[in-house]
């Protein structure tokens, strides 16, 4: 067997533990998958099952995923939101608490998100919520779901005041990621996924970041579970964010404000992906970082169709970083590139941030 078709397991011990599988045909054995997943930490649920999809995937995968869970013995309940981040608001929460109650779910109920990473943070929320919690499986779809949103335990919504305002920490009973999904995404969406995937690799994994210079598909299997291993390593560290976990937020300050200003038409991955390539030229212009690696870095994301900068100029930038959940008081933590594989975590001033905005553009 290709070690391409080898299905993988990576073991996340955090306040629950689980196991993220990385694999084939998955969305059709996940009622199998959850059962054993949950005999195997001697879990009993009470057979009621919320599966949540978008009228993206579900026309494609609910009914598998359903026929699979119902095989196993559950009772799956099929509801599909409207495809989008818009979707990830109080609104579509509250329909969604809603339809639990009407399905008659129960604390031992399960959630299941079938998706990308809206379906995971809206039905992870309403999973950590619903009866103050029951129980969560995240079957991720979309390439940035798989690397991250899927793993690590964070759920949210949106408020009008801002991406991801209001959530709580979830870890799920068990991540599924059926890599046959990843043939059926529109070549925006792995491009976006493909954004994290870069980010991994500035962060901590040169391998990682040169794998990267051949496409995500065709290596599919070690890519994903590459990211989730780094992934369950800094959640394994600091589940709660109070240090390390905040690496995983390089690109972010800068990607988000992007997201903000365009009103999230641009993409998660493709502002993170921006928000990378400013922080690699804001550093090598503060000496931070040497000019080779920065320059490695921006010819990366471009050639992954990505973009390397924006439209909108630092003082629109820094307006909408200053609603960044990260920021604390007068200063904000960012995550600096010190070189291709070296990110470095450091508190600076709100003018200073405004300043390694402007040089990286
Ligand atoms: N997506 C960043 C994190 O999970 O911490």
């Amino acid at each position: 067997m290709s070690d391409e078709r080898r299905e993988r397991r990576i073991r996340v011990r955090a306040s629950g533990s689980y196991d993220v599988v990385v694999g084939r045909g998955l969305i059709g054995r996940v009622g199998e998958l959850v059962r054993d997943a949950e005999a195997a930490e001697g879990r009993s649920l009470d057979g009621t099952c919320l599966v949540v999809s978008d009228d993206n995937v579900g026309p494609l995968y609910a009914d598998a995923a359903c026929a699979s869970l119902r095989a196993a013995g559950f009772d799956a309940h099929d509801v599909r939101m409207p495809a989008g981040e818009a979707t990830k608001c109080l609104a579509r929460y509250g329909e969604l608490l809603g339809a639990a109650a009407d399905a008659g779910l129960t604390r031992s109920g399960l959630v299941v998100a079938l998706g990308g990473g809206v379906i995971g943070d809206l039905a992870g929320f309403v999973a950590a919520t619903y009866m103050r919690g029951c129980r969560l499986v995240q079957v991720a779809t979309s390439l940035l779901a798989m690397v991250d949103s899927s793993v690590g335990g964070k759920t949210a919504i949106d408020l009008p005041q801002g991406k991801n305002l209001a959530g709580a920490f979830l870890q799920p009973d068990l991540v599924v990621c059926d890599l046959d999904a990843l043939r059926t995404l529109p070549a925006s969406f792995l491009s976006d996924g493909t954004g994290e995937v870069v980010k991994y690799g500035i962060m901590c994994d040169p391998e990682l970041f040169a794998w990267l210079d051949a496409p995500v598909m065709g290596q599919e299997g070690r890519v994903v579970a590459r990211c989730v291993a780094i992934k369950r390593d800094v959640v394994e560290a600091d589940e709660r964010e109070a240090g390390e976990r905040k690496r995983l937020n390089l690109g972010h300050t800068v990607g988000h404000a992007i997201e903000r200003c365009s009103g999230y038409t641009i993409p998660h991955g493709h502002a993170v992906a921006a928000g990378c390539a400013i922080m690699a030229r804001a550093c090598a212009a503060r000496g931070l970082c040497a000019g080779e690696d920065a320059a490695r870095i921006v010819r990366m994301i471009a050639g992954h169709g990505l973009p390397t900068t924006t439209t909108y100029g630092a003082d629109e930038l820094y307006a909408a970083a200053l609603h960044d959940k990260k920021r604390v008081g007068d200063g904000m933590d960012v995550v600096l590139v010190r070189g291709v594989g070296a990110t470095e975590i450091r508190r600076v001033s709100l003018p200073e941030l405004r300043e390694i905005i402007e040089e990286g553009l």
